[in-house]
């Protein structure tokens, strides 16, 4: 057997044992990128081999911790695509104003860069006080994080721009203040947001939601994950409701094609049929 077949099943014997172990479900990640964050995380963590990698998850909660940082990719930006942003604030925002009240639900939130991308959206369009946020995702550290709602300085810089591009109405720097190297985000931005720990792999719906943002999330699954999450936002969205998927996720090839119409086709910004 090749070098390359074993660590195939290595793979699948880690990946089995974190579910069992901890209930983590990545059975149904697609196969090459989760591969290549693995192989990735070996030498971080000071593995020979994958095997030497499952022992440690088993016995060492810590060590599974630190894996999930690999296995999640937290990666995200404020006002990240702005043009997506701006099609939300012109195309959504106006159905949205039509609610005496409102759920939103940003499903892998990440470290909240994105949920606070929203929430100051929401408030320029005068909706955030009306609206109830879930913000969630399968990183309890990147939960955490997104409830200090505190970000690096140094990338508030291209945040400005980017909210700028994307239609703001005030000054970037009305929402944060700067202190030493850190931004910390305006507190009542955050109010009306409930944070959970939510698999869009095997947790189930929220109900009568007005708009979901999931983007960047489901690139990483495969068809019949994407099929079960799609499944999650078509029952979660309250009739006529929107989803919002931004560029790098598409409906086409999934059996849901059909109960969305497009309103931002491009964008892959989606009203339920
Ligand atoms: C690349 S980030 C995207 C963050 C943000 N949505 C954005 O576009 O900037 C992907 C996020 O999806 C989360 N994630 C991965 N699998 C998930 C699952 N099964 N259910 C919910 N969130 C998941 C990860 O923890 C990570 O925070």
């Amino acid at each position: 057997m090749t070098d390359s077949a074993n660590v195939e099943i290595e793979l699948k014997l880690l990946i089995e044992a974190i579910y069992l172990k901890y209930n983590y479900d990545f059975r149904d990640y697609s196969g090459a990128s989760q591969k290549r964050r693995v192989l990735h995380a070996l030498h971080q963590l000071q593995c020979s081999s994958i095997s030497e990698l499952q022992a440690k998850v088993l016995h060492d909660p810590d060590i599974f911790l630190e894996l999930l940082q690999y296995l999640t990719i937290p990666t995200t930006e404020m006002f990240r695509d702005p043009e997506f942003f701006l099609a939300l604030r012109e195309n959504v925002v106006p159905f949205l104003k039509t609610y005496p009240s409102l759920k939103v639900w940003i499903a892998g939130c990440s470290t909240g860069e994105e949920l606070y991308t929203m929430a100051i959206l929401l408030k320029e369009e005068g909706l955030l006080e009306r609206c109830l946020i879930y913000a969630t995702d399968i990183n309890p550290q990147s939960l955490e994080k997104a409830k200090k709602g505190i970000f690096s300085l140094n990338r508030v810089r291209s945040y400005t721009k980017n909210y700028q591009a994307a239609g703001g109405k005030c000054s970037f720097s009305d929402y944060y203040t700067a202190a030493y190297d850190s931004a910390l985000f305006d507190r009542s931005l955050c109010e009306n947001i409930s944070f959970a720990d939510h698999s869009l792999a095997t947790d189930s719906v929220f109900s009568e939601t007005h708009l979901i943002c999931c983007r960047n999330v489901m690139i990483y699954f495969n068809p019949a994950l994407q099929e079960r999450a799609l499944g999650l936002f078509h029952e979660s969205l309250c009739h006529r409701g929107f989803l919002a998927l931004g560029s790098k996720e598409s409906i086409d090839f999934s059996s849901y094609a059909n109960s969305f119409e497009p309103l931002v086709k491009p964008l892959r910004i989606y009203r339920k049929r």
